[in-house]
């Protein structure tokens, strides 16, 4: 009997040591030391010995239960701590950790650009308008001055929807447009986009212009300059130089070029500029008699000057983008860096 109670205090000991979950040790506590235990059945047979040998054996077999109870209890609690020591690792949740900054959106350079320049234009008073990208032959040809056999028309390589309709080459015909529903004092700028047969490194078929257009009593010349001046200098930077060069538009007279100092070399000479040191900006002129004519306006009553700037080439010089198409690719990897 009593290598019985030995063999069964080894056995337990060594299940004990070896159980790997708290399932298993209970299994292990209910067969030696349940009801129906292998333990418990011993303790049973201790009735039928003789007094001195159940002494005997009692206080053997109550050790025995005492030390496998006293494992099971040691091993619960190291199975405890482990599993609790396994979640330290694998839920470990550093939070000192910095997490990578949200990624949100921003507005195109060329938006930036169109809304600085309403803004600087609002500054002094000017109102900002608007018109159809789809236009009437008459909005954005006849009325300013540029009947259907005009030579000049063919500066302007047109997409033509029909005879009558086309998509706008510029945003002159907003000029028409407003000029047709306000009396003079007429300050207004036009953004939009425009549209013209071109494709290469510095024409895309379609780009950006903004409009200006002052018509009222005794404006000259010296203000369209001004204009200019305050215009290139907001948008390029106070050190810009600007310059006036005689040119001709049908709907101006006279008509001018204004080109700024490039801002890429300080007017030295670089590729941007073909080694120009100037960068063409705008056409420019005061409003031609007959285009007011065309609106019911009286030349003789009130004069007026227009430019048309491209809003592409000021987002270029600003950004320090070389290629104009990069624009409107579309392409992340080159917008995200503005
Ligand atoms: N509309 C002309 C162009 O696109 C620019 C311009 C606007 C010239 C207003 C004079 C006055 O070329």
């Amino acid at each position: 009997m009593q290598e019985a109670l030995q063999m069964l205090a080894a056995q337990a000991k060594a299940a004990i040591a070896s159980a790997d979950s708290s399932a298993v040790l209970e299994q292990l506590r209910v067969s030696y030391l349940g009801k129906k235990g292998e333990l418990t059945a011993i303790l049973r047979g201790l009735k039928d010995l003789a007094p001195e040998a159940r002494a005997q054996f009692g206080a053997l077999s109550n050790q025995v239960k005492q030390d496998i109870e006293a494992q099971i209890v040691g091993k619960s609690s190291a199975l405890e701590e482990s599993k609790y020591s396994k979640l330290a690792t694998t839920e470990a949740l550093d939070v000192t950790k910095t997490l990578p900054a949200a990624k949100s959106g921003h507005l195109h350079p060329i938006t930036q650009t169109w809304m600085l320049i309403e803004d600087i234009f609002n500054r002094i008073g000017f109102e900002v308008a608007s018109g159809p990208e789809v236009e009437w032959d008459k909005f954005n040809f006849e009325l300013l001055n540029m009947p259907k056999d005009h030579p000049a028309r063919d500066t302007q390589d047109t997409f033509y929807v029909s005879d009558e309709i086309l998509l706008r080459t510029q945003t002159s015909p907003v000029q028409i447009r407003w000029m047709q529903n306000h009396q003079p004092p007429v300050r207004i700028i036009a953004p939009g986009r425009v549209f013209r047969r071109d494709y290469d490194l510095t024409h895309t078929p379609m780009f950006h212009q903004f409009e200006g257009l002052v018509v009222d009593k005794g404006i000259t010349i010296q203000d369209l300059k001004g204009t200019c001046i305050y215009a290139m200098q907001s948008l390029l930077g106070s050190s810009t130089k600007v310059r006036f060069r005689p040119h001709n538009f049908p709907f101006t007279e006279p008509s001018l070029e204004v080109d700024a100092s490039c801002n890429i070399c300080q007017g030295k000479g670089c590729r941007t500029c073909k080694h120009q040191g100037w960068l063409e900006m705008a056409g420019a002129g005061m409003v031609h008699p007959q285009v007011l004519r065309n609106v019911g306006y009286d030349p003789e009553q009130v004069s007026g000057f227009a430019f048309g700037f491209g809003i592409d080439r000021i987002a270029m010089m600003r950004f320090g983008i070389s290629d104009l198409r990069l624009l409107f690719e579309g392409d992340m990897r080159f917008l995200q860096q503005f």
